[in-house]
């Protein structure tokens, strides 16, 4: 099990336009795999390569008990409906804000087969699977709210970021679980 760094708010990566996978290789399995551990690790229902420091767009999304969601170069091909909800992101730990989604989506991604898929997903999944996939354009869920709950929002952030340096968050398995 690897467990990566994750880049916080204010690290340049999260803002980049990642690239595409195409080829799904060693590499990218690896990155996946990756990815599930340090979502786990760290308590989240979803991640994104560029929230490791890798800019390829390659995420995971883990909800509950459903099945787990790996996304390689995901299209979103189908959104049904509009529900708002709460949103967090393990780049910007500690901040909640309300955003507006799909309630439903359908994905067309490449599969760790390297085969082009379409899933289906509804309600916190497809939520999930709509913030993570706006991470590989460097969106973050900030941008979705009001320009005033954003700035209430930022100024939340900095205060908790106060006399911390650096935008990376080593986790830690057995932290996380405590
Ligand atoms: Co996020």
């Amino acid at each position: 099990m690897s467990v990566r760094t994750i880049h916080l708010l204010g690290s340049p990566v999260l803002r980049e336009q990642s690239s595409a996978v195409g080829t799904v290789d060693n590499e990218v399995r690896q990155l996946v795999t990756d990815l599930f551990d340090t979502m786990r690790a760290d308590d989240g229902i979803g991640l994104a390569a560029n929230q490791v420091g890798v800019a390829r767009r390659v995420a995971v999304v883990e909800v509950n008990d459903e099945p787990s969601v790996v996304l390689i170069d995901p299209v979103i091909v189908e959104r049904t409906g509009q529900v708002r909800g709460e949103e967090g992101c393990l780049s910007i730990p500690d901040i909640f804000g309300d955003v507006d989604r799909a309630q439903r989506v359908v994905v067309e991604t490449t599969n760790l087969e390297g085969e082009r898929i379409q899933l289906e997903a509804s309600d916190l999944r497809a939520r999930a699977i709509q913030h993570e996939i706006d991470h590989l354009d460097g969106i973050l869920f900030l941008d979705h709210l009001s320009p005033l709950k954003r700035r209430m929002l930022m100024k939340k952030w900095k205060k908790l970021r106060k006399g911390k340096t650096g935008f990376l968050k080593e986790v830690s398995p057995a932290v996380a679980r405590s």
